[in-house]
């Protein structure tokens, strides 16, 4: 079959694991629906909606009626300008493929956690499976016509299977996760059938020029009968004779509606009521999903360093942390909410004073108002963590900071770093010491530094926002003329400074 190169007229057909809608029954056996939480759909729903088109995934349920299902999924996207596909998981998919192979064997691994990986051989047939089975509904619902999307690592075979179906439409990947290293690539068991199925692929986008360099050391090491060339920062392999390219796209947010719905009253309103309970206290803000990759424990680590070093943050700041209920039916996302608990009571336990609570914590889903009303208030964001493909939530804190007068503090290892580490305080999330510096330093930043660098920072991804994204990429996938492909930044960090001085800080 001949394959179609996207355009303007042709229909752009995104497949994800999850929809960007959550439904969930209620007790009177009805459905709710809520949006979904992370990254992905983050990104995603704003280009739908102002595109248009046709969103395939998961709808977060399991073993029910596709008609139901349906129904349901009709009145979530009523006036939404695209629709939504859903490809239905049975109990024993959704925890072979859902719970064991994406999220006890891929994201760990790659995001270098390999002690947490458990390689079941029945994960991965159950992925297969599950891949087949998206390939399915595509094949189903598409035109010849379509371009086709696909996202993240939950998803890495639907182009063979698609191939597989005879179907030749035009193909990208898009990896909202790191891409390991090869020593940790290569503890997967699947190691050569992976990096096979990604080859499958037209055009593969990564979120830095680490990921993508990361994955062309795999390629050159396990698959060497593929010839391959890399210019202008982008790689062109040819499996077979077809041509593939992998290039880098940081992913971003609708800067401009962040900003526009920072600034309206109801926001500014409830930011108002944040701070008057908070009266006199510089708010660190830290939003979360709860994973084990956000370095939570290790950033109260910190905070608590923080406070032991430097007293004169007693009583001036305070930790509000959310944490954002997520994959609870893990027992290791459990075991860290209990962590997370127990530090949050210690810390708490230790330095609360009359009329001072230093964390204030927060478990659950938040409201977009309420999002964005903590966003415009926080005089300090602390993103730490361990490891992370973009990390949208520091670029929606700069959007939303339209007095200019906040401070990111951000991980070295977020791929948000490669683009903002100039006007961040970038730290390393392991070297407790030095985030408690970046704390310090941040709250006691003089006005004017803070205004120069969140002006900076918001230029960087206002020019660079979730719209540029999307065009950049599908530009790519037009074509392979090297101009189609952004320019994108790389970065390593430079030698720590030493702390200063503090007069009257303990030892
Ligand atoms: C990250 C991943 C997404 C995933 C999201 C939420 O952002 O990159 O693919 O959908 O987390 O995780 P969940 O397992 O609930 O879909």
């Amino acid at each position: 079959m001949a394959t179609a190169h996207p355009n303007e007229d042709h229909r752009l057909v995104i497949v994800s694991n999850r929809l960007p809608v959550v439904l969930e029954r209620t007790s009177d056996g009805r459905w709710n629906f809520r949006p979904g939480s992370g990254g992905l759909v983050t990104a995603l729903a704003p280009v739908l909606r102002n595109r248009g088109g046709m969103w395939i995934g998961w709808p977060g349920v399991v073993d029910e009626k596709p008609e139901q299902i349906r129904e349901a999924l009709a009145e979530a996207t009523t006036g939404a300008g695209y629709s939504l596909r859903p490809v239905l998981l049975s109990a024993d998919e959704y925890d072979k493929y859902y719970r064991g192979f994406a999220n006890e064997v891929i994201w760990p691994l790659f995001h270098d956690l390999q002690s947490h990986c458990t390689f079941d051989p029945k994960y991965w047939i159950a992925y297969e499976t599950v891949n087949r089975k998206f390939a399915e509904v595509i094949a189903d619902s598409c035109s010849p016509d379509d371009f086709l999307w696909v996202h993240d690592y939950q998803l890495m075979g639907v182009a063979t299977a698609l191939r597989a179906l005879d179907i030749g439409n035009r193909c990208a990947f898009f990896l909202h996760v790191p891409f390991p290293p090869i020593d940790i690539f290569l503890k997967l068991p699947w190691r050569f059938q992976v990096l096979n199925q990604l080859l499958e692929y037209d055009l593969i986008g990564f979120q830095t020029q680490r990921d993508r360099k990361n994955f062309v050391q795999c390629v050159r090491a396990l698959a060497k009968d593929v010839p391959l060339v890399t210019r202008r920062q982008t790689t062109f392999f040819r499996p077979q004779n077809r041509e593939v390219m992998a290039a880098a796209f940081p992913i971003s947010i609708d800067f401009g509606e962040f900003a526009r719905l920072a600034e309206s009253h109801e926001v500014a309103d409830t930011a108002w009521y944040i701070h008057e309970d908070l009266p006199h206290r510089q708010i660190i803000l830290g939003i979360d999903r709860l994973d084990y990759t956000k370095g939570i424990p290790q950033k109260l680590h910190a905070f608590r360093a923080a406070l032991r070093r430097y007293p004169e943050l007693h009583e001036k700041i305070v930790l509000l942390q959310v944490v954002v209920p997520s994959r609870w039916n893990i027992p290791r996302y459990l075991d860290l909410k209990t962590e997370i608990d127990r530090l949050v009571g210690e810390i708490n336990g230790e330095f609360t004073r009359s009329g001072w609570v230093p964390v204030i914590y927060i478990y659950r889903h938040l409201e977009r108002r309420e999002l964005l009303a903590y966003y415009r208030t926080a005089e300090v964001v602390l993103i730490t963590p361990l490891k992370d493909g973009m990390n949208l939530v520091a670029k929606e804190f700069c959007a939303s900071n339209v007095e200019e007068n906040g401070v990111l503090i951000l991980s070295e290892f977020a791929g948000a770093a490669a683009q903002l580490h100039g006007p961040a305080l970038v730290v390393n999330p392991h070297d407790e010491e030095t985030v408690a510096q970046a704390i310090h330093d941040a709250v006691y930043m003089p006005a004017e530094e803070r205004r120069q660098r969140m002006t900076k920072l918001r230029q960087i991804i206002r020019r660079r926002d979730v719209f540029w994204w999307v065009n950049a990429f599908l530009r790519a996938a037009i074509g392979k003329h090297l101009d189609r492909f952004p320019v994108v930044e790389d970065y390593m960090p430079s030698e720590r400074r030493p702390p200063p001085e503090q007069p009257g800080a303990e030892a």
